[in-house]
């Protein structure tokens, strides 16, 4: 099997994903903004407009006080730094939960609104019959499963989903999913065992979170994987750098530098000459 190096290709839609079920893994990461966005796009398969724009950019201290104009917001920015990447955004809580005409209403203005690909939102068997009516009327749906953080009060924290017997009701809901016509499933937060069960059962990709390597693609926010959200430090996450830490070592240089009048010199200043002049 041939791993491409970059994403250098033409975008993928919500068939190719389901084509790619177990080939070369989805490459998958959230961005917020244009700069981020240019940053991941060559490399990536799909990038999500994560709900967790919320915690990571706007200090929530959870993803419920998400709303519909943030995530356009943010989808717009992004939608302006990928030329490769397929463009998912998240539906925010409150969004969709009411039944399926709220969460038609809601998918199509963040799809007009922002140019994404396609939505995301949480649940599993309670959104079937959602999940079905977007699809049946053009809206390719991500779904997203095991832990699912806009649940966070009545799952009683951020913990895995499905151990022991509770495999069963993770299991119905990735089958509910599926069933309903969602083109990928997020299992985040949910025993490896299990996530390789349910990669086998279901004829769509599912993207693993804290889930397995097994699964057919892997998803990372942005911020946690970069060392710049360093808030709380989930098991799931590996740090490829430590961004946040090289920022504040450069801000407490420049503080210094300031104060020492050793920041600007002679590079960073202007001379009376006419520009040109030596
Ligand atoms: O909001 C988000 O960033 C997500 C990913 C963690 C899957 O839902």
């Amino acid at each position: 099997m041939e791993l491409s190096a970059t994403n250098t290709t033409k975008r993928l839609t919500p068939q190719d994903f389901r084509a790619r079920k177990g080939a070369t893994p989805l490459v998958c990461l959230t961005a917020y903004t244009t700069p981020v966005a240019r940053l991941v796009d060559r490399d990536c398969d799909l990038v999500l407009v994560g709900d967790s724009v919320g915690m990571v950019l706007h200090g929530l201290p959870s993803t419920l006080g998400v709303t519909m104009e943030m995530m356009i917001l943010h989808g717009q920015a992004v939608a302006r730094g990928l030329e490769h990447a397929f463009m998912v955004v998240d539906m925010p809580f409150g969004s969709y939960e009411q039944g399926p005409a709220q969460a038609f209403a809601n998918a199509a203005r963040l799809m007009a609104e922002t140019g994404a690909g396609a939505v995301k939102l949480e649940g599993g068997a309670t959104m079937e019959p959602t999940i079905r009516f977007l699809v049946d009327r053009g809206i390719p749906v991500m779904a997203h499963i095991g832990l699912t953080p806009q649940a966070v009060n009545v799952l009683g924290g951020y913990k895995v989903q499905g151990r022991g017997a509770d495999a069963t009701r993770i299991m119905d809901d990735a089958d509910a999913v599926a069933r309903a016509g969602a083109f990928a499933v997020v299992l985040e937060k949910v025993p490896a065992q299990l996530a390789d069960d349910i990669t086998a059962r279901l004829a769509i990709p599912t993207i693993g979170i804290g889930a397995s390597a097994g699964c057919d693609g892997q998803i990372l926010v942005v911020d946690d994987m970069l060392g710049q959200f360093t808030d709380f430090r989930p098991k799931f996450v590996k740090r490829y750098a430590e961004l946040g830490a090289d920022a504040a070592s450069a801000i407490q240089t420049y503080a210094q530098e300031v104060r020492a009048r050793a920041f600007p010199d002679d590079s960073h200043v202007f001379s009376d000459k006419p520009a040109g002049t030596k």
